[in-house]
């Protein structure tokens, strides 16, 4: 059996806090060869830079190789079905990282390729974010259970995989959105479910000065995520008072980080200021991407080993 990574709740609490461990490892200056003779694929329907270039580096300083694909290569489900793509590239390759729309795309192909497969984004989830974001809220709080962290923005993908991280790791989140864009219903209740047995309290509201007070991280997202272009006018009429600015952090603890995933859209989401304010933890959050892909690289090649996973014939 490989392993895949295309949500969170595809590593167990003890391996979250393993895998943040390692990642840690990376960023002190473990070295190692986890991925020699081996190649990465990388298949991207969206942009990227942060995901894509985390990856590539990652790949190259674990020793393995990588190969990209974008939109206009393969066409995804137009030139030829997903499953179809998924088959072919797992006799060549040993890993697919995927950045698609529809989850359920990556869903087949995680169920049509023998290899591991990544989820690098998707309308639903973005798990490899919420790594990083674990890892930038340990390192800059010293801990994760207990810590109070408020999201102020769109219910989005983002939000979705950091809701079922800081669940999985004892973190409290306090979730502001407009009342039409709340996380979508099914994957809060799971995320409050999952939080139950790790003492941690996950919270929605409208208010955003209700969540952002007395937190210790406050997180935001862009409001017009990719492939929501053409909701652009509206969603910027709905986010109105929504935006991350030192009005709103008055409300927050003394000492609060604020973190995004970045791309940013400076007097959107969050001020220009509050991006080049000294609490702005966003370009660590962004140097641990390649930190925890690392980790999870390395792990879901040994795991997918270690639990007899056909080799690739090449
Ligand atoms: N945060 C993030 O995933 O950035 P990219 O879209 O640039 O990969
Ligand atoms: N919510 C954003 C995240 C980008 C990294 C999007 O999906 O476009």
């Amino acid at each position: 059996m490989k392993r895949d990574f295309l949500t969170i709740t595809d590593l167990t609490p003890a391996e979250i806090q393993a895998l943040l461990r390692d990642a840690a490892a990376y960023k002190r200056g473990r070295t190692g060869s986890p991925l020699a003779g081996k190649i990465v694929a990388l298949v991207f329907q969206k942009p990227s830079m942060r995901t894509r270039m985390a990856f590539e580096v990652a790949v190259m300083d674990l020793g393995g190789k990588v190969t990209y694909l974008g939109q206009d290569d393969i066409q995804l489900g137009a030139r030829e079905p997903a499953k179809d793509v998924a088959r072919v590239l797992a006799r060549y390759v040993d890993a697919i990282v995927l950045r698609t729309f529809g989850h359920a795309t990556v869903e087949e192909f995680a169920r049509f390729a023998s290899v591991p497969v990544i989820n690098g984004l998707s309308d639903q989830v973005h798990p490899c974010q919420a790594l990083a974001d674990l890892l930038t809220i340990q390192e800059q709080l010293g801990r994760l259970r207990g810590v109070q962290a408020a999201y102020i923005g769109d219910g989005n993908n983002v939000l979705h995989s950091l809701a079922e991280a800081c669940a999985m790791t004892g973190v409290h989140l306090s979730v502001a959105t407009p009342e039409r864009y709340k996380p979508e219903a099914k994957l809060w209740q799971q995320a409050r479910e999952l939080a139950k047995p790790m003492g941690a309290k996950l919270e929605l509201t409208t208010d955003p000065r209700a969540a952002a007070k007395g937190a210790s991280v406050i997180y935001t997202d862009v409001w017009v995520s990719m492939g929501q272009e053409k909701e652009r006018e509206e969603r910027l009429k709905q986010f109105i008072g929504f935006q991350v600015n030192d009005d709103l952090l008055s409300e927050a603890a003394k000492d609060c980080r604020i973190m995004h995933c970045l791309p940013a859209h400076r007097g959107e989401e969050i001020s220009a200021e509050l991006m080049e304010d000294k609490r702005s933890v966003v370009f660590d959050q962004a140097e641990n991407r390649l930190h925890v892909q690392k980790a999870l690289l390395a792990f879901l090649m040994k795991s997918s080993r270690k639990q007899g996973a056909k080799k690739r014939s090449r």
